[in-house]
């Protein structure tokens, strides 16, 4: 397992640089905020969850590698945005200062815009698969992630939280700002090889359960972390008023719930018997990390 994720690491990495790319005719600045903000950094979940799902249905190794490349894109634009002084106000990320703080404001967010437009300029190229009607699926399904029904309509909940939140407001919220790229990340490892629409539904549902867990995870180490280890600022959420997992539940109840959701997705993926291991491992890390 470790010398498997070393190499995800380095082959994310390697990708990631190259598409970064160099060139004397761009902004310097704007390449070197991108390169900051996406190489070399982060625990590379979503894109080691690609790999691991890709490799169960047998798919091919160096397509999904690509992918994960993308969603590592869209992921650091996602953070470039979060941490900006309009939304979480952050100046640590990864141990480091946070992009906005490195260079300036209008450079971070420049450097998010092209970080998601590079993401889907990845997915299109031929190199990422033949098959037209797959990379077109591809960009779909990551569009649709991304949008107002994922990843940005979960941050307008997350900033903009109703009064009295419930537990199934938090679970909207969570599952679209955090869950809806995981699930893709899932579901496009899945697109790489043979999968029945019924392995590809139980995939679906693990995935679900599994963004789920990961935020509330998130939310859980920003009461119980150690900022060190985590590499950002702790004891935020429930300051801002938002209606996190700990918020919402407490932190105890926060816990249980997550072990509630890793038995489901253990559930979700019985049927993949040892094929699923990685998948198993990724799945105990996302409940116990303590980054
Ligand atoms: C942090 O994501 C933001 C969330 C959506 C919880 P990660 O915990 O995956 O951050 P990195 O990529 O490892 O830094
Ligand atoms: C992250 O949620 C959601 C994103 C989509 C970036 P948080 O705001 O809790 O993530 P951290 O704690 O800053 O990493
Ligand atoms: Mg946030
Ligand atoms: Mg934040
Ligand atoms: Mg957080």
């Amino acid at each position: 397992m470790t010398v498997w994720i070393h190499r995800v690491r380095n082959d994310i990495d390697s990708t990631l640089e190259a598409a970064v790319g160099q060139s004397a005719e761009r902004s310097a600045n704007l390449a070197a905020a991108m390169r900051y903000a996406v190489v070399g950094g982060g625990k590379r979940f979503r894109a080691t969850l690609t790999i691991a799902a890709a490799e169960m249905v047998g798919g091919c190794y160096e397509q999904a590698v690509r992918i994960g490349a993308a969603i590592e894109c869209v992921h650091a634009q996602s953070l470039i945005h979060d941490d900006l002084p309009c939304m979480d106000d952050d100046s640590l990320r990864r141990g480091k200062p946070t992009v906005h703080r490195q260079f300036d404001e209008a450079t971070a967010v420049i450097a998010g815009d092209a970080l998601l437009a590079l993401a889907f300029e990845i997915l299109a190229d031929e190199l990422t698969h033949p098959d037209a009607t797959i990379r077109a699926r591809l960009v779909l399904r990551l569009a649709q992630a991304v949008g107002q029904d994922g990843l940005a309509g979960g941050q307008m909940l997350d900033l903009y939280p109703p009064v009295n939140a419930s537990q199934s407001d938090m679970e909207a919220c969570e599952s679209r700002k955090t869950g809806a790229l995981i699930r893709y990340a899932v579901e496009a490892g899945a697109m790489l090889g043979q999968c029945s629409p019924e392995e590809l539904s139980r995939l679906i549902q693990f995935a679900e359960r599994l963004g789920l867990v990961f935020q509330i995870r998130d939310d859980v180490l920003d009461v119980i972390g150690d900022p060190e280890e985590v590499g950002k600022a702790l004891g935020k959420d429930i300051a801002s008023g938002r209606a996190s997992a700990t918020a919402v539940l407490g932190v105890e109840n926060a816990i249980l719930q997550s072990h509630r959701l890793e038995r489901e997705c253990l559930e979700a993926l019985s049927g993949f018997g040892s094929n699923a291991l990685a998948l198993k491992d990724l799945t105990s890390f996302a409940v116990r990390r303590h980054h």
